[in-house]
């Protein structure tokens, strides 16, 4: 299972002052370090966490993969064929939304302008996910686009204010899952993870990555980067573990 940190709230602390601290560089060092796999940023319309700036001093560093979340308009579109991070994940994007709200609208304009842009993308070297509700109409239409991976949006089961809307909005990450079963896209979650409620949505069919930024810097003011990373692999490695016992046992 591929950790992805998304270190955003690392830059947003930075920005609260406007000098140069918290250096996102040096976020993206300690994530390396503690072992995740790929740094994830998302550099939105309004600049109000990552800048541009940052974005290429990641990429120059080079110590870890890079994903890209951005809106699909010309000017991330432009940047990102010019930044070529290893992949670009689309995302919506309200302006006065206060974190990515649900997931990507396919209809037919954004279908065409991401057929287009997949191509882009084809040809610079990187790759392509959407950031998706868990909707199995959508992940027809990704099917059908031939994107390289599918983000699940996990906000909805996070968000979730009891164990019956849990459950509900589990099984609706799992049917979305299914959905995707064979088909030749990597299968990725995020928005919302803890500690508390990563175990569950690890269970799905086919998962291969997730993508973890707001619970880990928030934890890492009172434990440190490193040691807040650590406690989300430890879970990682527990359910891989699980995984590994239960076949064992089916044989
Ligand atoms: N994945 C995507 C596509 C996102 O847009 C975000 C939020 O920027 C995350 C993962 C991480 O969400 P959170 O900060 O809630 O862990």
């Amino acid at each position: 299972m591929i950790l992805g940190v998304n270190i955003d709230h690392v830059a947003t602390l930075r920005n609260a002052r406007g000098g140069s601290d918290p250096d996102p560089l040096s976020a993206a060092v300690a994530v390396w370090q503690s072992g995740a796999e790929q740094l994830v940023c998302h550099l939105r319309e309004d600049r109000r966490h990552i800048q541009d700036n940052d974005l290429r001093r990641l990429k120059d560093w080079g110590g870890l993969p890079l994903n890209l979340e951005m809106a699909m308009t010309e000017e991330m579109a432009r940047i990102a064929l010019d930044v070529r991070p290893e992949l670009v994940t689309l995302v919506p994007e309200r302006r006065e939304e206060r974190t990515t709200e649900g997931g990507l609208l396919l209809d037919e304009g954004s279908l065409g302008r991401i057929r287009i842009f997949l191509d882009q993308c084809r040809m610079a070297g990187i790759r392509l996910s959407l950031f998706l509700g868990p909707e199995p109409a959508d992940m027809e239409k990704a099917v059908l686009l031939g994107v390289d991976q599918v983000e699940l949006h996990t906000g909805e089961y996070s968000n979730a204010s009891s164990e019956k809307l849990v459950q509900a909005e589990l099984h609706r990450l799992v049917a979305a899952a299914s959905c995707l079963k064979d088909k030749g896209i990597r299968l990725a979650a995020g928005h919302g993870l803890t500690v508390r409620n990563l175990s569950a949505v690890l269970e799905l069919p086919g998962l291969e990555e997730v993508n973890i930024g707001h619970s880990i810097v928030a934890r890492s003011i009172f434990v440190g980067l490193d040691q807040a990373i650590r406690e989300i692999r430890k879970i990682l490695a527990d359910t891989e573990t699980l995984r590994v016992i239960r076949m064992e046992c089916k044989r």
